[in-house]
């Protein structure tokens, strides 16, 4: 059973929500580098999931890390209840593994809206064109604000979210999408 509604209740600054967060690097950094926020990571294969995460995990007390449906875990969630929500390199077409649920359509962006609060953010980041065009496509037609990229406190100055995806692809592609939008 997962409950995260008595934990988001004891912290009392931003929540934040990952959706494929593959090895959490991602999430271990920003849990580690703003420990009054609240971190929930969602990864669809269960490879990711070793001892070593799970440590990980156990040490940082605002990280909660689910072997689940990012989209399943998400529609449990009351509304307008996330502060910020992040997807980086959702990689559609790359996995043989698991069964890909488009987290980039309409009906998606759709219910990320429903569950970010007001001003909340929508953080985006692929090495993708498509992927980047579709969900720039959906954000606009849901009128979420799209916005600069900021950067954010933990990461490297020269890295957008500093995971192995990111280093890999910046290798293969050099081009990186980048796409904040805020809930108005
Ligand atoms: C290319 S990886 C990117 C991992 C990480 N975000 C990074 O930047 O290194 C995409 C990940 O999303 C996961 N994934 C795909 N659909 C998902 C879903 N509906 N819920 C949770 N994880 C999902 C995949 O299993 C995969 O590990």
């Amino acid at each position: 059973m997962i409950d995260i509604s008595n934990k988001l209740e004891s912290f009392d600054s931003e929540f934040h929500f990952e959706i494929g967060s593959g090895a959490f690097e991602f999430l271990w950094n920003q849990a580690d580098h703003n420990k009054r926020n609240y971190y929930v990571g969602t990864e669809i294969q269960s490879s990711f999931f070793n001892k070593k995460q799970l440590q990980q995990t156990e040490r940082l007390k605002n990280v909660d890390i689910f072997n689940i449906d990012g989209l399943w875990l998400i529609k449990k969630l009351s509304d307008n209840c996330i502060n910020t929500l992040h997807i980086y390199y959702p990689s559609p077409f790359r996995s043989t593994i698991y069964e890909w649920k488009d987290v980039l359509n309409f009906e998606s962006i759709r219910l990320y809206k429903s569950k970010m609060k007001l001003n909340g953010q929508l953080r985006i980041v692929t090495d993708n064109s498509k992927c980047y065009y579709k969900a720039l496509k959906n954000i606009l037609r849901l009128n979420l604000w799209v916005t600069n990229w900021t950067h954010m406190y933990g990461i490297d100055s020269n890295k957008l979210v500093g995971t192995k995806c990111e280093e890999k692809y910046q290798n293969e592609t050099n081009k990186q999408y980048s796409l904040m939008a805020v809930k108005i």
